[in-house]
């Protein structure tokens, strides 16, 4: 059989579109390699969010192309959002890719992946669509695209014009992926919140996912602020298995920055949103991306982002300094932040955010919590991991267990961001 190695860069969103080309591969035969070497195809799927993710991509893909001399017959393709920035120019660059697939082609990627590896007619051979997830957890993409123009991201360009999925398509995947065993599903979009698809919105959406019997946990990811309504969190509150995990990231406290990124929203509509959502959701775990350095930031301005992160107490928070995309809004801005003082305040925030975790992660010890068992933690026996409601990762130690099994937890320990647990009888 032939066989193929995936590596992913870049959000959920890649891990998703990997994992559809990954199906399409196996209804054509082709088994996953867990490393490059002997593969019969290798397919890169890039990410184009900030320089050094390109950067990453580039130097995987030539060590790739590279390889290949020494293996005759092997394949090298490169799709995603890097895929579909540079296009063939990337052929050009880095001589031995095969294939490029553009982000934008996932639309019809079945067409694109039959061009080059027709499936064979015989429908009931078994072995032609053995297509089996492991795991108890899974992303299902719910929209595609982005219209909202934050001024520093490239994603719109790369990810093209934001589109909802339509509603039965969604229902009919999920209600697969449960009889195939999946437990918790996580819906993908660039902004979740403005999901439309005849006349069922997100809240909407959400309720109805909540009633399917055997899905236990649902997740979704990204919320943007100027979107998220009252409703949304209602039906967040109103359903047990709807995750204790509110992602909604706010980017910078200082509302002259606000405004030049086209968030479209102010720091004190987002502090009333985040207590707002602290009343109907108390245990929440709040998570957001931050950056710093977008060009003319003041460090004034820098202060009122730590002030914000101060005041909201994010469970965890992925932070980024400022990286200029060519054809963005921010690109053509003048008074970029030098890099020392980029990665200074970066540095500050990091300190300050790691220093909040922490202390969330010590509070949560001693508590009783539910958690679903996801995989088997690799270095020791009878151990366990797990997530809890929110966003917390757990370490379990326990007998009998197995992956997709919730149970309740008595959190013992906490170790950097790992809560370590012991099972409790109920
Ligand atoms: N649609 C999502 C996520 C987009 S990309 C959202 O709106 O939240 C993930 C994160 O990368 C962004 O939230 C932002 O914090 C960061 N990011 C985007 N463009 C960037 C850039 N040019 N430089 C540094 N970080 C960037
Ligand atoms: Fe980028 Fe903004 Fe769209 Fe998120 S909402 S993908 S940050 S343009
Ligand atoms: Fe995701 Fe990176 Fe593309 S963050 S949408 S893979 S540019």
């Amino acid at each position: 059989m032939p066989s193929v190695y995936f590596q992913t860069f870049g959000c959920q969103m890649n891990t998703a579109d990997s994992d559809t080309i990954h199906q399409l591969l196996s209804q054509r035969g082709f088994v996953l390699n867990d490393s490059h070497i002997n593969s019969d195809l290798i397919v890169v799927n890039t990410c184009s969010v900030r320089e050094a993710a390109e950067k990453r991509a580039r130097a995987r893909i030539s060590e790739f192309a590279n390889g290949k001399k020494n293996h005759q017959g092997q394949k090298l393709w490169v799709t995603g959002c890097m895929a579909e920035r540079l296009g063939d120019a990337l052929i050009l660059d880095i001589p031995g890719i095969d294939l490029i697939i553009g982000a934008k082609q996932m639309e019809r990627i079945d067409d694109v992946v039959e061009s080059q590896f027709p499936k064979c007619q015989d429908d009931d051979n078994p072995s032609a669509s053995i297509f089996q997830k492991t795991t108890v957890t899974d992303f299902v993409p719910i929209m595609r695209g982005c219209d909202n123009y934050c001024a520093y991201c490239v994603v719109p360009y790369v990810r093209g014009r934001e589109m909802s999925v339509p509603y039965d398509t969604i229902e009919s995947t999920v209600k697969q992926k449960v009889d195939a065993g999946i437990k918790e599903i996580t819906f993908l979009g660039q902004n979740v919140n403005s999901y439309s698809h005849d006349g069922i919105d997100f809240p909407e959406l959400l309720s109805r996912m909540a009633s399917i019997s055997g899905l236990e946990r649902i997740r979704f990811t990204t919320s943007h602020p100027k979107d998220c309504t009252e409703r949304l969190v209602d039906v967040m509150a109103s359903s047990p298995k709807i995750a204790t995990h509110f992602h909604l990231p706010f980017q910078a406290g200082a509302d002259r920055v606000l405004s030049l990124m086209n968030r479209k929203y102010t720091s004190s509509h987002y502090r009333k949103l985040i207590d707002m959502i602290k009343k109907r959701i108390p245990d929440v775990d709040l998570t957001a991306d931050i950056l710093v350095g977008f060009p003319s930031e003041t460090d004034a301005e820098f202060r009122e982002t730590l002030s914000l992160v101060k005041d909201v107490r994010f469970t965890t928070a992925f932070m980024f300094a400022y990286s200029p995309r060519e054809g963005t809004a921010a690109a053509a801005m003048p008074e970029e932040i030098s890099k020392a003082e980029k990665m200074a305040r970066l540095a500050e925030l990091i300190a300050l955010q790691t220093e909040i975790t922490r202390e969330i992660y010590e509070k949560t010890v001693g508590r009783e919590f539910e958690v679903l068992i996801t995989d088997r933690q690799q270095k020791r026996d009878m151990a366990w991991m797990g997530q809890d409601r929110g966003c917390k990762r757990v370490l379990i130690s326990c007998e009998n267990a197995v992956a997709g099994m919730i149970f309740n937890v008595r959190a013992v320990r906490s170790s950097g961001m790992t809560l370590i647990a012991e099972r409790i009888e109920s």
